[in-house]
């Protein structure tokens, strides 16, 4: 049932936007899904316990010099140990949903179906029901970045088995987890991991191919993940009656000035993000026609005589196409793009876009360098999304802030009113494209329920509507305001 999209993709139009400053009361449909998001590596911890194997981002973090401070995800916020506790912050927030993602080496420690860890199953078990009992419904991630480390040594998402294995590692959830869980994201973030894993080397594997690395490994993500999605409609869907999607995430982008080159830029600069994986997936059932002929041209420009991007055969392009239940989408902040004429950086991906991203000065600033709060691109991506895609189901899967100067203003700052800003303002823009641009919104996911480990940012960079106080084993878990104004927004079902 998916309509052919005609390839001539993005039209940049500025959207006309009256109530750009205005905030809009009005509520989202009743059981609207409200909830918070984490995922296993940045707060499980426990990271060798119970038969757990090792994955990637023990590896990567293991690693001295990769990740800020030499920090890594041993204990994190020691959610293996806290469930119940868990379970208590997301009560007084009046939660009715939470994004969780499993670890697959804590349930297949070598990555593959022959060895399953019951100790592993019994913990998602045991949170599933802690999640049911306190009316919580859970929405599990699979992979969240953090691949069992015995499928790196084999060659990660560059070996083309791993089909096979994830599909293995997802019928292994679907059973097990299945009866309880009815809402299943394949990947988190594809383009990121994939980039930052495997051309820049700042996410795990740490890896700094260049040439068709990237574009096989996503190639073989968009294999996997429509091979699990078909797993779960023969098997499991009958019986089992939930959905299954994927998370992407898109900044919104607008184009630096009104010139051909940066409007085309801007298209390349969204295609690359999102269309690399949407297309496919849930649009023309391709590779974006604009990703296809940049990758063209700088291949040739390399000497090569084919493109780097790999093509689709008709029966990888037909087991891809519609296998989509749900789109999860990410959204943190706006990019002015402009068009770069002669890069500076080495081959690949990168490089392939020919592109510089911008902010306007007046973009408030964050925690993070990539992060400015722009809540009007939020609605501009929504309904852009909405009309390019023909309107798909959209969760929210993230959203979230990371607070600004820590140590000038004496860190633990419970007060983060920046946050309850960004919450406040994004939501309403949430609401204006439901409620004005009849996008089709299921739910939110706020970034995060508890600070955790960002990345190679270690815990320097804090995400959390709950303080965890890392120098103290016990993990002691603060509310900070912004459980306030997420509660009440919860508990108003948007703005009264
Ligand atoms: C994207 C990722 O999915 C998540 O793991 C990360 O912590 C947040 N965004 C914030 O950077």
């Amino acid at each position: 049932s998916q309509t052919k999209l005609p390839e001539s993709e993005f039209v940049y139009k500025e959207f006309q936007n009256p109530d750009r400053d205005r905030a809009m009361t009005g509520t989202f449909q009743q059981g609207f899904a409200w909830g918070a998001a984490t995922a296993a590596y940045q707060i499980e911890g426990a990271w060798d316990e119970d038969g757990k194997g090792a994955s990637i981002w023990d590896t990567f973090s293991h690693h001295e010099g990769n990740i800020y401070g030499n920090h890594n995800g041993d204990i994190a916020c020691d959610s293996y140990h806290k469930i119940y506790q868990d379970v208590e912050l997301m009560k007084q927030l009046g939660l009715t949903h939470y994004r969780f993602s499993i670890s697959w080496p804590r349930i297949l420690p070598d990555g593959t179906s022959k060895t399953i860890n019951q100790a592993g199953i019994d913990y998602y078990r045991e949170l599933i029901d802690a999640l049911l009992e306190a009316n919580i419904k859970p929405m599990v991630t699979l992979y969240h970045w953090d691949l069992p480390q015995a499928l790196q040594d084999i060659g990660g998402w560059e070996n083309d088995m791993i089909v096979v294995y994830f599909n293995q590692y997802a019928d292994v959830c679907f059973r097990e987890f299945g009866d309880k869980v009815k809402l299943w994201i394949t990947f988190n973030e594809p383009s990121e991991f994939i980039k930052e894993g495997y051309e820049t080397g700042c996410l795990a594997p740490g890896l700094k191919h260049q040439g068709t690395s990237v574009y096989r490994v996503a190639h073989n993500v968009l294999l996997s993940h429509g091979t699990a999605w078909r797993t779960y409609d023969n098997k499991y869907r009958a019986s089992q009656k939930g959905m299954v999607g994927i998370c992407l995430v898109c900044n919104w982008a607008i184009p630096y000035s009104n010139s051909k080159e940066d409007v085309d830029a801007t298209e390349r600069f969204i295609m690359f993000m999102f269309g690399w994986f949407a297309n496919p997936i849930f649009g023309s059932g391709d590779y974006p026609e604009a990703m296809k002929q940049q990758v063209m041209m700088k291949s040739r420009e390399q000497g090569l005589t084919s493109s780097r991007l790999p093509d689709f055969n008709e029966e990888e392009k037909s087991l891809i196409l519609g296998t989509m239940d749900f789109l999860g989408l990410n959204y943190y902040t706006t990019k002015r793009v402009r068009h770069l004429a002669s890069p500076t950086y080495p081959a690949s991906l990168d490089a392939d876009q020919d592109l510089h991203c911008t902010y306007d000065d007046d973009w408030p600033t964050s925690g993070s360098t990539w992060l400015r709060p722009v809540p009007w691109g939020f609605r501009e991506l929504l309904r852009w999304v909405k009309n390019k895609y023909n309107n798909p189901p959209i969760y929210i899967t993230e959203n979230g802030f990371s607070d600004p100067n820590l140590e000038s203003e004496g860190y633990p700052n419970l007060d983060d009113i920046c946050r309850s800003k960004y919450i406040r303002s994004h939501i309403n823009e949430l609401l204006k494209a439901y409620i004005m641009d009849d996008v089709d919104i299921r739910g939110y996911m706020t970034w995060s329920l508890t600070d955790n480990f960002e990345w190679c940012d270690g815990y320097s960079s804090k995400f959390g509507l709950y303080h965890v106080d890392f120098t103290d084993p016990s993990r002691p878990r603060t509310p900070k305001t912004s459980v306030k104004t997420y509660r009440q927004i919860v508990k108003d079902n948007g703005f009264l």
